[in-house]
């Protein structure tokens, strides 16, 4: 049987997809939240393997990006920056999960974690690991796709009002 989840499909972004990440930005994030382009770009050059994005009837649902870092810090900002990317590090950070309003509860937040899971093994990582807005759904989103939170952190995103500023340090174990 085909599920929905069958009907989307994963593709490496590239610079050439710009103008659809942005229009997703916008449909996923409020005005302060949203990566604007330059950022968006920057972060297709600094690690391209990272960039994924969830397509559903060719149409661009969602967008993740990660990358490798040798530790986890403790604010969204210091993990997310150029600093802290590790061509060598053994930690792949999930900078940013998002899926347009349109296509939410589809599972394409779901398909993305899955591809991050599979990237972070390719690649040698021992631990996939993100920030969580302690945000309604955010958590359970987190913990039904196998992360647990190992922190709880005041001031993670400051800027972002709706969790009041507060994260949940989650990780997803590749290698024990
Ligand atoms: C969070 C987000 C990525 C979820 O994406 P999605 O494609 O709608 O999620 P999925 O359909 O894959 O959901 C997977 C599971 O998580 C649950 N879930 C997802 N969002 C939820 C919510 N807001 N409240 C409760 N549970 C939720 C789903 O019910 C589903 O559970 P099930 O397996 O029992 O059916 C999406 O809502 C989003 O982009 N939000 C805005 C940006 C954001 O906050 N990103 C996360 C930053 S920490």
């Amino acid at each position: 049987m085909i599920t929905l989840r069958d009907i989307i499909e994963i593709k490496r972004l590239a610079p050439e997809d710009l103008d659809d990440m942005l229009m997703v930005e916008e449909e996923t994030w409020e005005p302060d939240l949203r990566a604007d382009r330059e950022t968006i770009r920057e972060r297709l050059y600094r690690f391209p393997e990272g960039n994924l994005g969830a397509y559903v009837n060719n149409n661009l649902a969602g967008f993740t990006f990660a990358q490798r870092i040798s530790y986890p810090r403790k604010t969204w900002e210091g993990n997310s920056a150029k600093e802290p990317f590790d061509p060598d590090g053994k930690y792949l950070y999930i900078v940013n999960v998002g899926v347009s309003s349109r296509y939410r509860g589809m599972k394409v937040g779901t398909r993305m974690l899955d591809e991050n899971k599979k990237l972070a093994k390719e690649l040698g990582c021992d631990v996939l690991c993100l920030g969580a807005r302690d945000t309604d759904g955010n958590i359970p989103f987190y913990t039904k796709n196998g992360f647990a939170i190992y922190e709880t952190v005041n001031g993670f995103w400051p800027e972002d009002k709706a969790s009041n500023g507060i994260g949940h340090l989650m990780e997803h174990r590749i290698k024990d």
